[in-house]
């Protein structure tokens, strides 16, 4: 049941704290504090690249689970919606890591290019929240997030799992190809342990996410913007817009604004941003300042660290907790997923079962 939650969704977010602690200790030994995945049928060392494919949701996780692997291991990574890369047919080097994820582990497009991939000599290690499905059977190796059943159509609690085993994978990935030292591990374990309590936290912004709802319920069109692991973290928010609220929303690469969407930007579509602060947060700032010179109501998530500098600018900002840069995006994903649900409740819609969509898509 609901648990005395309105929505399935309402309950799954609130499940975000304790799905993130359940999957990541499945991955982290307590008493060393190292990532120990299980047994895999490779050798990480000796993977020369990685690609990574999934669908809506999972593919973002995906996005950041790239950002994650190129900058602690190393490897390089290719990345596409499996119904592209399904059809791309690209070269892929034997004894690659295709990298799979997905919540249901039947999405039909997934299990097309997982197929390929196998075709192609790669070795399929697969992200899953139902480890009894189609894609785990078809995988060399499955790690599996620890999120429990997952009812609501738009994915909420799923995400940060995917993001949990990415995380712990990457350090996995760094620690064998030797680009990650004991000490960097150390300090990523202990950021990745101390996300369980601050996720929970953020749930007494519920107040003024509840504010930012009440501006874009109003309005027809909204723009998220966000830079590196967070750029995936502002298309997750858009999509989630669109599935509750069917407001029309998009994300795009701050950086990127001003290459076209910049002309969009007027009083009517507000701009929704998830800033933390590190390296491209004062980048990420100059993009919001350029938008706001142009009218745009500006809705920002940041952290306690960012606040401050984000306050004359914006006109109404979320702050929280601050986080090490690596994990932040986790921390980011909440706020933007609360707030599609707080929209799509001032718009009365049905919000665990969207129009048009299914929770599982088994056909292509
Ligand atoms: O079961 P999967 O993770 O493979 O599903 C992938 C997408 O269909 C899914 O993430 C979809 O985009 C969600 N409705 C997003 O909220």
């Amino acid at each position: 049941g609901k648990d005395g939650y309105r929505h399935y969704m309402e309950k799954e977010l609130h499940e975000h704290p304790v799905v993130i602690g359940q999957t990541l200790q499945r991955l982290i030994d307590p008493a060393t504090r190292r990532v120990r995945l299980p047994g895999l049928p490779f050798d990480l060392a000796r993977v020369p690249r990685a690609v990574v494919t999934a669908c809506g949701s999972a593919f973002y996780a995906g996005m950041i689970g790239r950002y994650w692997l190129e900058r602690i291991a190393q490897i390089p990574v290719d990345i596409d919606v499996a119904s592209e890369m399904r059809y791309r047919d690209p070269p892929l080097t034997p004894g690659g890591l295709g990298l799979l994820i997905s919540q249901s582990g039947e999405t039909a497009d997934t299990l097309a290019a997982l197929r390929g991939m196998r075709a192609r000599g790669q070795h399929i290690l697969s992200v899953l929240n139902v480890e009894q499905s189609t894609i785990a059977r078809e995988s060399d190796a499955v790690l599996g997030t620890v999120a429990g059943p997952e009812i609501s159509v738009a994915s909420t609690k799923a995400f940060t799992a995917q993001l949990s085993v990415l995380a712990c994978l990457s350090i996995a990935v760094g620690r064998a190809r030797d680009t990650l030292s004991a000490e960097g591990e150390e300090a990523l374990v202990g950021s990745l342990l101390d996300l369980p309590g601050r996720a929970g936290e953020i749930f007494d912004l519920a107040p003024a996410i509840r504010e930012m709802a009440a501006v874009i319920a109003g309005a027809r069109d909204v723009l998220y913007l966000g830079r590196g692991a967070c750029f995936p973290v502002a298309l997750e928010g858009a999509l989630k817009l669109k599935e509750v609220s069917y407001i029309h929303a998009e994300a795009y690469a701050a950086g990127e604004m001003k290459h076209g969407p910049i002309s969009l930007i007027d009083r009517t579509v507000p701009v929704v941003a998830s800033v933390p602060s590190g390296r491209l947060f004062e980048k990420t700032v100059s993009n919001l300042q350029e938008a706001r010179a142009r009218g745009g109501r500006l809705l920002v998530f940041t952290d306690t660290r960012g606040a401050e500098r984000l306050r004359g600018l914006a006109e109404i900002v979320v702050a929280v907790p601050t986080v090490d840069e690596f994990t932040a995006p986790i921390l980011q994903t909440i706020p933007v997923q609360m707030l599609a649900y707080e929209v799509a409740l001032l718009k009365g819609t049905d919000v665990d079962q969207p129009r048009n969509l299914a929770k599982s898509v088994t056909v292509e």
